[in-house]
């Protein structure tokens, strides 16, 4: 077991908060993201990872704590809930119209409707400024991950028919579209020229080493190399080229088969299986995802797919040097020598965290070089050492996963690359890797260049059909889940070395009683902010923390004093936490973006009302629940978190 009763000391030390500042500019300045960086088509770059964040750098105000809000109560009401000074509205929720001449939200709304709104389950996000004829535009990306077959359809997914499933593959994949700000808020600009939705049946390439491989060629598709439509979009990563990164998670689920397909090893480690989900019955209607019928096109799902929300003409490419697994989200930052690196979680209880480090640098403005720097590159597979006696963080490092190298050879059954990459959990396992409590999202904070990634829970974890515990990964039956994080050596982003430790195990010392008792939570847990299963993660560009949760919600026995999923906010200095939002009724909070002032905060509120907590967000009354982004403000105007 690791030294869980000793989280005070796994925190940083507390540094002089001027140093901090100091630093913050010496690694923008290094970075060279002091000027703003203009990318592919006309998009430029802000948000996360410091890019283009001079201003709010400026704007810290070093005397003034992290965390000026007042902390909000746990709460199981059906209504989302703020500190004292901060309002919210919505703007957007499933349905919703993205272009003109296209109806209202209406649960009867068919595929082709569908098709012209705003998708279900809306998770991973980000909004781009992009500069076009003279004017801005505020453009966001947003993440459709999955659907509700309860609400999508009338009938409840009783009986589904080919339409129905037409309308599901089209409620899925990403929206994106331009929103403007009024005098009464933020609203979707329905004539948009930026508006678009890629679905489930939108074309795109597969590029980087595996496309073409004869383990994606299909009857329909005989090149490996052209795939239709991206499923179960969870979360995202942003490019300095401004580009977004959409990264497919559960795709298993939409795959089955009525006959007998051919199944092995490789593919039940993906989840892949006759039945699938049984929510979503496609290979009735689609032979696409027949796994007899095409067994090969489950291979061509599970990347991270770049779009250009600049250009709703262009084609969203699958970026296979990122490796196939049930990917979270991609958090890319530029290294000091430019090349791009690009952290990703695999969300499944004893998989693992991987590291792509491209090949070449990114180089500001360069159009031509910069577009396909994710085709070429190391993807590598975290290790994470136990903690030696009398330390208190432990080390770690990347292990490439090449074709030819360590176990990764034709005897093992990997003849290529491309291999490599279709079955990078099984690279994984054979070259080392440690096994995580379900990897989710990742964030880099710029200020100290510590990476930290959301382990949402792993309920096998220590049982006989789970892994046995390691010190990363300390609890048997993880139901409350932890943020681990880590330092690259030198902080170099592409060192095959780090040391990480926790920065928070969530846990409830409420109901788990006593000072070495590992369910208590650790030291920065206490009473005001208990939550479970921490997934959303993003340090804003003021160098807050903000956690987003999708857990238990029901508020009693292990989970008691918990409430509905929330969104706390966390000094990563201090290692304090704070409660700033609750949903509603069986929703999970997903999904952040900021505008660059960080005066305005989009937050999103996934599948309100999953059973058993019935919910009627956002419209209230007799509605059925919609999952929705709200936009949040300071009443007085300032910056959030303040
Ligand atoms: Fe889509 Fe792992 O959450
Ligand atoms: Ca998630
Ligand atoms: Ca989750």
């Amino acid at each position: 077991m690791s030294k869980l009763d000793d989280f005070d000391d796994l925190h940083f030390p507390r540094t002089e908060v001027p140093e901090i500042n100091r630093l913050i500019a010496d690694d923008l300045n290094r970075r060279g993201f002091l000027q703003k960086s203009v990318g592919a088509g006309f998009a430029t770059f802000f948000g996360g990872l410091g890019f283009g964040q001079d201003e709010a750098v400026a704007a810290v105000d070093p005397a003034k704590p992290l965390l000026g809000f007042p902390p909000v109560s746990a709460s199981t009401l059906d209504e989302v809930m703020l500190p004292d000074g901060y309002k919210e509205t919505v703007l957007i929720s499933w349905g919703d119209p993205l272009f003109p001449n296209t109806p209202e939200f209406r649960q009867t709304a068919d595929a082709s409707e569908q098709e012209r709104q705003f998708g279900d389950n809306n998770d991973g996000m980000h909004l781009f400024q992009i500069e076009k004829n003279g004017a801005t535009h505020w453009v966001f990306a947003v993440n459709n991950e999955f659907y509700n077959t309860e609400t999508l359809f009338i009938h409840q997914g009783r009986l589904s028919t080919a339409e129905d499933i037409r309308k599901a593959q089209a409620a899925i994949g990403v929206s994106i579209f331009e929103i403007v700000e009024r005098k009464r808020g933020w609203r979707v600009k329905r004539n948009s020229p930026f508006n678009r939705r890629i679905t489930a049946n939108t074309p795109m390439t597969l590029s980087g080493p595996a496309a073409g491989h004869v383990l994606m060629r299909t009857p329909l598709d005989p090149s490996g190399s052209r795939v239709l439509g991206t499923i179960n979009n969870c979360a995202h990563g942003v490019t300095p080229w401004g580009t977004y990164l959409t990264c497919e998670e559960n795709f298993n689920g939409f795959f089955g088969s009525a006959g007998e397909p051919r199944l092995g090893e490789r593919d039940v480690r993906y989840g892949i299986s006759k039945i699938g989900n049984k929510d979503y019955d496609w290979h009735t209607f689609d032979g696409r995802f027949d796994l007899e019928e095409n067994p090969n096109e489950q291979n061509r799902f599970g990347w991270v797919v770049e779009i250009d929300p600049s250009d709703p003409l262009s084609t969203p490419k699958k970026r296979t040097a990122l490796g196939r697994f049930k990917h979270e989200n991609a958090e890319l930052v530029v290294n000091r020598d430019g090349r791009v690196v690009v952290y990703m979680g695999d969300d499944e209880g004893g998989e693992f965290i991987y590291r792509f480090v491209s090949t070449n640098p990114y180089k500001d403005g360069d159009v031509v070089s910069n577009r396909d720097l994710l085709d070429e590159g190391v993807l590598s597979v975290a290790k994470f050492d136990d903690i030696k006696e009398g330390e208190t963080q432990g080390k770690g490092r990347w292990i490439a996963l090449r074709a030819g190298e360590g176990k990764l050879v034709a005897e093992q059954g990997f003849y290529d690359q491309a291999e490599v990459l279709i079955f990078a959990r099984e690279a994984g396992t054979l070259m080392g890797g440690t096994t995580m409590d379900r990897p989710e999202w990742v964030t880099v904070d710029p200020k100290t260049d510590t990476v930290y990634c959301t382990l949402t829970n792993n309920k096998s974890r220590g049982s006989s059909d789970g892994d046995p515990v390691n010190d990363a990964n300390p609890r048997e039956g993880n139901q409350y889940g932890q943020i681990i994080r880590w330092t690259p050596a030198d902080r170099d982003h592409t060192a095959e070395t780090f040391t990480w430790d926790h920065f928070v195990m969530a846990g409830n010392p409420e109901v788990h009683q006593g000072k070495d008792n590992p369910y208590a939570g650790s030291d920065n847990i206490n009473e005001g902010n208990l939550f479970n299963s921490p997934d959303g993660l993003k340090i804003d560009g003021k160098g807050r923390l903000w956690i987003q949760t999708d857990g238990v919600s029901s508020n009693s026995d292990d989970f008691k004093g918990m409430g509905n999923n929330q969104m706390l906010c966390a000094d990563p200095l201090t290692g304090e936490i704070r409660r700033f939002l609750v949903g509603p009724k069986g929703c999970e909070v997903t999904g952040i973006a900021f505008t660059p002032d960080h005066t305005t905060m989009f937050v999103g509120i996934q599948h309100p009302g999953e059973p058993p907590y019935p919910s009627h967000f956002p419209d209230y009354g007799d509605s059925i629940p919609r999952s929705s982004i709200l936009v949040v403000k300071k009443k007085d105007g300032g910056v959030i978190g303040t």
